[in-house]
């Protein structure tokens, strides 16, 4: 429900509906406000009297769970003063062991993997192709009805890059623009969801998994080893994988292994290339489906050449999916804007994109080395996994060694906030299961990043 706050701002209040006036709804739906951030640090709640009164429950009960809060750590109060939301509050262990650790409610730095630095983005070189592309645009392409696949101009300019660069085996009527990977996964869901289930990395990122069980499919592992993704014997008809950095180990399919999948096996493959262009140390690794254009599905995003809030994936698909895809599309009326389209177009014709690219390459690249450089200086008992490419690295730790709960708990007390393998295994896969820490050192901010690492340091000299 939503209750008036004192401030005069409403609130959304995740209330048990079972028992809503009860006490420990309330200190549950309050804890979730505060954790979720729509309370934010140093606000003040309201009067114990108000909030009985917006709630029709108790003056006692709301006067209870204020105290049960403030011994919590989620509320502080002052002899005379308004209650006030902590500025540090407990965060739950997900692995739902029960241990609770204190941390900033929001933490001031992030090596969190999933995000390129987005301040970096190519705003100049982004205006002057969308001012071109707007400018040769005919009024009628503004209207309803425009290709369903996507703007002819982008896919053609696309299919060439994705030749040029990914080794793609890519032609313009293949080729399908949508709205970043997630819904390209979520469209081929739906499109092959009578193909069998769908193998998943295990592990692999959780959000990818349950769009397809969205749809409606079911999902099982593939495991993981470091030679990538193990295929052969699942009951998998379509599978998805990341070959050129498996999400989140960081390991390269082997051309073994490539070459296995490539001849046979399940029905469809989905080739998510999200990083393949951030490549630093080996030859690049071309695209698994240039070795079997029939049955890969390459898939491909701007979100981390450019940044995730644009939305802006594409599919080169094998030939029989084209038809299917380009109805349901129409179905769907799901598509991107035209002018991020043809802006898109415009910034890759003119080589605008392949600079970003570069200069981007170069910055991961030295930060991925000022990484591997703490490690090193450091001594610490982990390994490192997954410097060939992409945004982040795994920091494997020793067995015996911290838990991850207690990783991300200690560097929050730094004020960093991290990621660790553990969400990312599928439910019921086989212990024991490696832990390890995330660093995604390309979300940063330059100024940003230098005291991320520092924060790193000091979590690690605590831990070790
Ligand atoms: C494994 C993986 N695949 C794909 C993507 C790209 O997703 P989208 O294009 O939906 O932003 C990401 C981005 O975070 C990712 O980590």
């Amino acid at each position: 429900m939503t209750v008036q706050w004192s401030s005069g701002t409403d609130l959304h209040l995740e209330l048990d509906p079972e028992q809503p006036r009860s006490g420990p709804a309330l200190a549950e739906a309050l804890r979730g406000a505060i954790r979720a951030g729509r309370l934010a640090a140093g606000q003040s709640v309201p009067s114990t009297r108000a909030l009985a009164a917006d709630l029709g429950i108790a003056r006692g009960t709301v006067t209870r769970v204020y105290e049960q809060l403030r011994i919590e750590g989620f509320l502080q109060s002052r002899q005379g003063a308004a209650t006030t939301v902590a500025a540090r509050v407990p965060v739950p262990d997900p692995a739902g062991a029960g241990r609770s650790a204190v941390v900033p409610t929001t933490l001031r730095w992030s090596l969190e993997p999933g995000l390129p630095d987005v301040s970096a983005f190519p705003r100049l070189d982004w205006l002057a192709a969308g001012r071109r592309a707007l400018a040769e645009l005919p009024a009628d392409a503004l209207g309803h009805g425009s290709d369903p696949l996507g703007q002819p101009r982008l896919r053609a300019v696309l299919a060439d890059y994705l030749g040029r660069t990914r080794g793609v085996l890519a032609d313009p009527s293949r080729t399908v623009i949508c709205a970043g990977y997630a819904h390209g996964l979520s469209l081929l869901a739906q499109l092959l969801a009578q193909r069998g289930p769908f193998g998943f990395e295990d592990p692999s990122l959780q959000l990818h998994r349950r769009i397809v069980t969205g749809a409606g499919v079911r999902v099982v592992g593939l495991p993981v080893d470091r030679d990538g993704a193990q295929v052969s014997g699942s009951a998998a008809g379509v599978v998805v994988v990341t070959p050129a950095h498996q999400y989140p180990l960081g390991h390269t399919l082997s051309p073994e292994r490539r070459a296995a999948l490539a001849a046979g096996g399940p029905a469809v493959v989905i080739e998510d290339d999200y990083d393949g262009e951030f490549r630093y140390d080996r030859r690049p690794v071309g695209a698994l489906q240039a070795l079997a254009p029939d049955r890969v599905v390459y898939a491909g995003t701007s979100s981390k050449t450019l940044a995730p809030g644009l939305r802006l994936g594409w599919l080169v698909l094998p030939p029989s999916l084209v038809g299917p895809m380009s109805a349901l599309l129409r179905r769907a009326e799901s598509r991107v804007s035209v002018l991020d389209q043809l802006t898109l177009a415009e910034l890759i014709r003119s080589g605008g994109y392949d600079r970003q690219v570069r200069r981007m390459r170069a910055v991961y690249r030295a930060r991925r080395d000022r990484v591997l450089e703490l490690v090193r200086r450091r001594g610490d008992p982990v390994t490192v996994a997954g410097i060939a490419a992409g945004l982040h690295l795994v920091l494997r730790l020793p067995p015996g060694g911290p838990t991850e709960a207690e990783l991300r708990a200690t560097c929050a007390r730094h004020d960093l906030a991290v990621q660790t393998l553990d969400r990312h295994w599928l439910p019921g896969s086989p212990e024991p299961r490696p832990t390890g820490l995330i660093i995604g050192y390309g979300a940063p901010a330059g100024h940003a990043f230098g005291p991320a690492l520092r924060a790193l340091d000091r979590s690690l000299t605590d831990l070790f």
